[in-house]
């Protein structure tokens, strides 16, 4: 098969593209580079170097090349910047992807997976958190991709184009020999930052410690790469296989205290993290973590590699790799 991948020079792009690669499949990577690497794209994949929101860019692609499907990873990622500039995530996350799922419909291309997010839910009434929950995205990134899903619903309904709407919770982790992982500029996310504060021998902050959790931190749902490009596949076998459009979580269903995630690094790197505990910070729900339920009976998928110790080991590789 032939598939095109948004975003394929980024973090979680890239392991679908090696993935699909392994698997025997041609693939062109879509990316501005803005904020991907281009050294994580494999020699045998042709790279399209532009961005979505650049309609010309976008024709002559789709006039030299048709796809049996699309992996559509580009956006920007980080809630703290779109909660300053929200201007920037609805245009790059929002009319990029009305510019893309139009060429899809233009050029009869029906299979599209989307990124979606847990954020699109804001803070959980319940937890675990089911699909139908009421969506409350509370930063302009988790509106920006409650709005893509919307209108894939209506080109769904309207036109026959088909998607998979895959809400992760925290993707994490790395190659299991450390070969490839996690960067992004900037950098928010918990792993990360704290490995890096490990190896660097800085201070890392804790935000809040009076939730009403097992150790009074915060709770979140944390899914390995590995396990998210394989959730991919099989989405996108699904809707080749004539399935329904579909929406789903994709998590563990349980999840890792931040404290956990902090003692976990500490045993894998031998070292003693330098913690400071403030306050909490605004909008930082106590617990959040997918329902799987459809996950697991509708994809017929069970994560293999989403236990603490592969997810911060294999992390702990790829950030001491790159020093
Ligand atoms: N990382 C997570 O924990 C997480 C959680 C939930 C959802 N997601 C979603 O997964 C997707 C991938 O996330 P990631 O962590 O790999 O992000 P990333 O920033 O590493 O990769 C995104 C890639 O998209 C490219 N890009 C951005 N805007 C573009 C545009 N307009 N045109 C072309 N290329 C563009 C960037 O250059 C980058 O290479 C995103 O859609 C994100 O919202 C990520």
């Amino acid at each position: 098969m032939k598939y095109l991948v948004t975003g394929g020079a980024g973090y979680i792009g890239s392991f679908m593209v090696k993935r699909l690669i392994d698997d025997g499949h041609t693939v062109i990577v879509l990316d501005s580079l803005e904020r991907g690497q281009e050294s994580k794209i494999p020699n045998a994949v042709t790279l399209f170097k532009g961005s979505l929101l650049d309609k010309d860019f976008l024709s002559q692609l789709f006039s030299e090349h048709t796809f049996d499907g699309v992996f559509h990873f580009a956006a920007y990622i980080s809630v703290p910047e779109s909660a300053k500039k929200p201007e920037l995530y609805f245009n790059n996350n929002v009319v990029s992807s009305l510019n893309l799922i139009n060429k899809l419909v233009e050029h009869n291309i029906h299979c599209l997976v989307f990124s979606s997010t847990a954020a699109v839910y804001g803070t959980p009434q319940i937890v675990p958190i089911p699909e139908d929950h009421p969506k409350n995205p509370e930063s302009p990134y988790g509106e920006s991709k409650l709005i893509v899903e919307n209108m894939l619903h209506w080109y769904s309904k309207i036109h026959s184009a088909k998607f998979a709407a895959l809400r992760y919770f925290n993707a994490c982790g790395a190659a299991l020999d450390g070969s490839m992982g996690e960067s992004h500029q900037p950098e928010t996310h918990i792993i990360p930052n704290a490995i890096e504060a490990a190896i660097n021998d800085e201070e890392f902050v804790l935000h809040g410690t009076d939730y009403e959790t097992k150790d009074g931190t915060c709770v979140r749902d944390y899914i390995h790469v590995l396990d998210l490009v394989e959730s991919h596949v099989k989405a996108m076998n699904l809707l080749h296989s004539g399935h329904d459009s579909f929406i789903c979580n994709i998590g563990t269903g349980s999840g890792f205290t931040n404290k956990e995630i902090l003692t976990e690094i500490e045993k894998v790197s031998g070292k003693k993290l330098k913690v400071s505990f403030t306050d909490r910070r605004a909008g930082d729900p106590s617990i959040l973590t997918a329902d799987p339920t459809i996950m697991k009976n509708v994809l017929g998928f069970e994560p293999r590699y989403s236990d603490i110790h592969t997810i911060i080991s294999s992390a702990w590789k790829w950030h001491t790799n790159e020093k």
